[in-house]
């Protein structure tokens, strides 16, 4: 069955076909990231415009890419939640049209989910139980995953998201939006060692902290005073790349370190990791060693497929389907706050 995910939780206007919740026919994502990266991240009335004027572009380039029309699709599913309200309700309305006219059955599919289930598109071999950890530009979540539509919260940020955190210290740093990609960069001719940084690993908890981070990283550009090389001509500030390169390295150890302490927790053989900040390449390299050591087996998506996207939506509304999870009405409606699941 071939089914059509659509996309528009925030700022990227994504849409795929995607055949047996696996094989990916088509993707297509027209991203607004150079617009908002003019004011340093998302604004929600320009990422709703913008979605509005690309939904049907991207629609009909992935039909076409596939080489399929709306009589070939089984089921389309559609982030609902959650997510920028004005952003989903294009796609709920887009998705809601089509399923009408084309009387197609229609699923709303929760967006965290959906970045979980971009390990079941990519590994074969992905499968319950395991632990996961989800971060992203709103997210940072520590979950049990016991079976389809199964999961148990475990933990999640007190303050900052992840993602959050790299595209705030990225703009105090002076680097673009969106920060976690342009800080990866610097930090590669960074020390990671040079600028002494706090891990807030909360222990007894599966709860992460990022502000203290953020607050160590303002405080290391402009002095603990507060007093900037310009007032205080004694202050020498550190070297964007060792910076970038050290708070890189704070955040993984802090991920790294929880999330295997939750997999023995849980009593789980397998981790998958999801969201934006899982296109990291240093969070995947320490956490696969991390794994490696302690007889996990790590799953995580191309970086592609870690950011937001069409396929992942299909997959998770393929999922759901063949699970006899029921279908949605046109009433559905776009919810902007909504728990995966209960702690
Ligand atoms: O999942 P996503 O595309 O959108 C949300 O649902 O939030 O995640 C976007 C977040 C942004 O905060 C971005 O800075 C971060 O993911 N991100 C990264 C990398 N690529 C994207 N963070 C660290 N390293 C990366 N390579
Ligand atoms: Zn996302």
């Amino acid at each position: 069955m071939n089914v059509l995910g659509i996309e528009t939780s925030c700022d990227e206007t994504a849409v795929a076909v995607v055949e047996s919740g696996r094989v990916i026919r088509s993707s297509v994502i027209a991203s607004q990231m150079l617009e908002h990266a003019r004011f340093g991240g998302v604004v929600p009335e320009v990422a709703s415009r913008r979605h509005v004027e690309n939904i049907n572009t991207v629609i009909r380039a992935a039909l076409s890419d596939a080489g399929v029309t709306l009589a070939d699709i089984g089921l389309i599913a559609v982030t609902n939640r959650p997510g920028l309200l004005g952003a989903l309700l294009v796609g709920v309305s887009a998705a809601k049209a089509l399923a009408m006219v084309a009387n197609i059955p229609l699923v709303g599919v929760h967006h965290i989910e959906a970045h979980l289930y971009a390990n079941f598109l990519t590994h074969v071999e992905a499968d319950f139980p395991a632990v996961a950890l989800v971060v992203s530009g709103g997210h940072t979540d520590l979950f049990h995953l016991r079976g389809h539509g199964d999961y148990r919260l475990l933990g999640r940020t007190r303050d900052d998201a992840a993602g959050e955190a790299f595209d705030k210290c990225a703009r105090l740093m002076g680097l673009p939006y969106p920060g976690g990609p342009a800080i990866q960069e610097a930090a590669k001719a960074g020390n990671p060692g040079a600028v002494k940084l706090p891990r807030a690993y909360l222990p007894g908890t599966d709860e992460f902290s990022f502000s203290g981070l953020k607050t160590a990283v303002r405080n290391a550009l402009t002095g603990s005073t507060g007093k900037s090389a310009d007032a205080d001509p004694s202050f020498v500030a550190p070297k964007i790349a060792d910076l970038a390169a050290g708070f890189q390295e704070a955040v993984v150890d802090v991920l790294v370190r929880k999330t295997v302490a939750a997999a023995r927790e849980t009593d789980v053989s397998r981790v998958f990791l999801a969201g934006g900040v899982a296109a990291n390449e240093r969070l995947r390299e320490a956490m696969g060693d991390a794994c490696d050591k302690a007889g996990l087996r790590l799953f995580y998506p191309p970086p592609v497929l870690c950011t937001d996207n069409g396929a992942m939506i299909a997959a998770t509304g393929y999922y759901h389907y063949q699970a006899g999870r029921g279908t949605d009405d046109l009433s559905l409606t776009a919810l902007p706050s909504e728990p995966l699941a209960a702690l």
